[in-house]
């Protein structure tokens, strides 16, 4: 979904799926801003990989001599990126890897500076291939034949630099065992399940229904669901856990119906500055995507007051596991989240 040719950065636009498959190219700040900004790039550890190729995009043609301009701009293009979306955290921490490289290698040329910042993105992007892989390979151990499991928004190939996280479980699985089912949460307010994981699902083959959100309920009560898996946008250090609006909702009831919720996420989504979910920013967006279905067919009276938080948060004591590239943490959350982390030297 992200293409880096002959120095050149293009992406899918995501925004036109399932219709459409057209790709853009981002050359400026800007337009990178922009994608981000309206979903034509998504998924937490996409928009950390895309945010990171387009510094390089941006500073590639600058062509003055002066490193102070050049660090400058590194810095300004750095922050504008950052507060495009709020509550992945993936954005801020594959900037911040950027903006590393480039202070560390200060003593070195303009050039060479440009060539390192386009080194570390790559590297963000191929480690976010690997991490994929190893998240599902950890992730497919929860899963067994006959499973009915449902998700949530898009966590495919579609959100990361790889096979996915949560819907990477869910793929393989359905590649190894003949009878695995799948349930999509359309996710109002942008379909993200509707449009791209049931695109996703469609073109692998898999069994997937499609359903509305309001009806995970009524599935779980009659036993059509064994378990949940779904991505994440942020992750405390406790283990709360920041994703797609309705999230929560479908832990609630998971918990009422004693279903397994897992998440799937790589490191870079947990943010151990934060102990509390409520801590976590949570992006509010434009009003008419609640009012209008894909930015078109207007669905409301005008006057209507319309509210759009994108996000929730589900807090670790409803969750039964996190799956991650190194293994699938278990409650108690906040001590084997620490454990984890210092394994890595962290
Ligand atoms: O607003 P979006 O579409 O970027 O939201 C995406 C999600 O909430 C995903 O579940 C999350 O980023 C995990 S993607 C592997």
């Amino acid at each position: 979904v992200i293409k880096f040719k002959n120095y050149r950065l293009f992406y899918l636009d995501q925004t036109l799926l399932p219709q459409k498959e057209v790709y853009r190219e981002c050359i400026t700040v800007r337009d990178g801003f922009k994608a981000i900004k309206s979903l034509q790039v998504r998924g937490a550890p996409l928009i950390g990989i895309f945010s990171a190729y387009c510094i390089y995009v941006s500073l590639k043609k600058f062509s003055s001599k002066s490193k102070l301009l050049f660090f400058n701009r590194l810095n300004k293009n750095i922050e504008y990126l950052k507060s495009c979306r709020p509550t992945a955290v993936n954005l801020s921490w594959a900037l911040e890897r950027i903006k590393t490289v480039a202070s560390r290698n200060k003593e070195k040329s303009i050039e060479e500076i440009k060539q390192l910042i386009l080194k570390e993105a790559q590297a963000i992007h191929r480690q976010d291939i690997e991490i994929c892989r190893k998240m599902v390979d950890n992730g497919i151990k929860l899963i067994k034949d006959n499973d009915k499991i449902l998700t949530h928004c898009n966590s495919g190939q579609l959100a990361t630099g790889g096979e996915g996280t949560a819907l990477g479980i869910i793929c393989r699985a359905a590649k190894i065992y003949k009878n695995i089912k799948v349930y999509i949460d359309e996710t109002r307010p942008l379909l993200q399940g509707a449009r791209l994981t049931a695109w996703e699902l469609i073109k692998k083959k898999v069994n997937a229904v499609l359903i509305c959100d309001n009806m995970a309920g009524y599935l779980m009560q009659k036993g059509e669901v064994d378990k949940v898996i779904v991505g994440a946008d942020r992750i405390t250090r406790r283990g709360d856990v920041a994703n797609k609006i309705g999230t929560y909702s479908l832990a609630v009831l998971s918990h009422y119906h004693k279903i397994p919720f897992y998440v799937a996420a790589p490191f870079s989504s947990f943010d151990l500055s934060i102990e509390k979910g409520e801590d976590i920013p949570i992006e509010e967006r434009e009003g008419e995507e609640v009012k209008k279905v894909l930015g078109k067919v207007e669905i409301a009276p005008k006057e209507i007051r319309p509210y759009n938080p994108a996000f929730d948060v589900t807090p670790h004591n409803l969750i039964s596991g996190i799956i991650t590239e190194k293994g699938t943490i278990y409650p108690p959350f906040e001590e084997n989240i620490k454990k984890y982390f210092s394994c890595r030297g962290e």
